[in-house]
């Protein structure tokens, strides 16, 4: 995400000075308009809502996941993955004996769309290579994402039902949008402008 995500903001003039490479977490652009914070995908609602960033670049799926408030203007495009049931049994949820197990880094997702049909799961709570846990007998199944869907094949894994399509988006505190509205506007067409539909 922060690759495309800033290779999208250089066409739309928004330029990093050199310092990608340091271990430095706030960066300034070459016009020195933009402070720009490097945080965890999970984080970037959290820094929005609170207005220490006045805005963000995130994907759906962490917002989804993400009970933050805040504005949503804009689709960038950018880091297109779909949001995924797997497992290696692709009837598992017809063929589990009693509660199915899903592991996953969406708990929140899980829980709506398994809620959603009614299919009773229990959720395990994982931080990142999701599709172990099958493998190792830790659960029946998967929610996470899939790009190219090698991890899944590399794994033993196949797509037993997509829940939602997930690219990054242009998240706005509130306050800022109200405040900052020509700061923020600017930004919004700058990007807007050069988003490939
Ligand atoms: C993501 C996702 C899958 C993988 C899918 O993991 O959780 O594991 O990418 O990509 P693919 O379909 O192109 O193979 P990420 O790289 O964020 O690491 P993580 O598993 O530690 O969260």
């Amino acid at each position: 995400m922060q690759e495309s995500a800033l290779a999208l903001l250089a066409r739309a003039g928004i330029c990093l000075n050199d310092g990608l490479n340091s271990r430095r977490l706030t960066l300034m652009d070459e016009t020195q308009q933009y402070r720009f914070i490097f945080v965890k995908p999970a984080d970037v609602p959290v820094y929005v809502e609170h207005g220490i960033a006045d805005c963000g670049i995130v994907g759906r799926d962490v917002l989804l996941e993400s009970e933050a408030d805040l504005l949503l203007p804009l689709d960038l495009q950018i880091s297109r993955c779909r949001i995924v049931v797997a497992a290696p049994d692709p009837q598992a949820t017809t063929n589990v004996q009693g509660m199915i197990r899903v592991a996953t880094k969406y708990a929140q997702i899980a829980r709506a769309h398994f809620g959603a049909r009614g299919i009773p799961v229990e959720i395990i709570q994982l931080s990142g290579s999701v599709e172990l846990a099958p493998a190792l007998g830790l659960a029946d199944m998967i929610v996470d994402l899939v790009e190219t869907g090698v991890t899944l094949k590399e794994n033993g894994l196949t797509v037993v039902e997509e829940i939602a399509e997930s690219t990054g988006r242009l998240v706005v505190n509130r306050a800022s949008y109200q405040l900052k509205s020509d700061e923020v506007g600017r930004l919004f067409e700058a990007l807007k402008s050069v988003v490939k539909w």
